[in-house]
């Protein structure tokens, strides 16, 4: 049996910590697809052109320890404004939507380009600040020397950048149950994304 389920949302809303535990949950394979940009985006910091890059990408790419660090966030959403780099990673995703046994994707596009048809459709959401924050927090455990301020403004340049790109922007798609995280706690949000595609399956 193939189900999907798609969770969209900006950065450090808590999709990532909501997708997996959504997929633990119904047993599902999990696939973030920020690590197919993240790791076309490394890639081109280290010299290689983007489309080349993303046509060229690897299984062995998405396990780079690097994936994380702040400037390959940065060089992630720079790459995934090209319409090429897109249409080179549409493939991939689709298959992995349909595997039998269910799938959770989470990205920006999933509900509203990948997988329009999805079963269930999630987006995350938090306030800037709230996000800014539990990125810094999130950063600083990992060593990565950073500010408030510049987490922040990291924050809000990606989420314009991917708001605002003409070839699938980050928007919640119709028919999307949207979450705030921004005063719930991560049990609290695991629990309502739970609750919605049980909901959602039943319907
Ligand atoms: O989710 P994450 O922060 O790892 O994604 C890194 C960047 O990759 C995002 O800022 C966004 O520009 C891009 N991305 C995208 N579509 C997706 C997933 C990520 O454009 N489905």
């Amino acid at each position: 049996m193939a189900f999907t389920i798609a969770i969209d949302g900006p950065a450090a809303a808590g999709k990532g910590t909501v997708s997996k535990a959504v997929a633990a949950h119904f047993g599902f394979a999990h696939l973030d697809t920020g690590l197919l940009y993240r790791a076309v985006g490394a890639k081109v910091l280290a010299g290689v052109e983007p489309v080349e890059a993303a046509k060229s990408l690897l299984a062995q790419d998405l396990e780079r320890n690097d994936l994380r660090a702040p400037e390959v966030a940065q060089a992630a959403s720079k790459v995934a404004a090209l319409g090429e780099v897109r249409a080179a990673l549409v493939d991939f995703q689709r298959a992995f939507a349909r595997r039998s046994g269910g799938a959770v994707l989470d990205g920006r596009d999933i509900g509203t380009v990948i997988c329009p048809d999805a079963e269930a459709k999630i987006f995350v959401t938090a306030s800037a600040e709230v996000r800014a924050e539990r990125r810094y927090l999130e950063d600083v455990s990992k060593g990565h020397e950073t500010s408030r301020e510049a987490v922040l403004a990291d924050v809000k340049e990606r989420d314009a950048r991917d708001m605002e790109r003409a070839e699938a922007p980050l928007k919640p798609a119709a028919d999307a149950v949207v979450i705030d995280t921004s005063t719930l706690s991560i049990e609290e949000a695991i629990a309502q994304a739970i609750a919605a595609i049980e909901a959602r399956h039943k319907a």
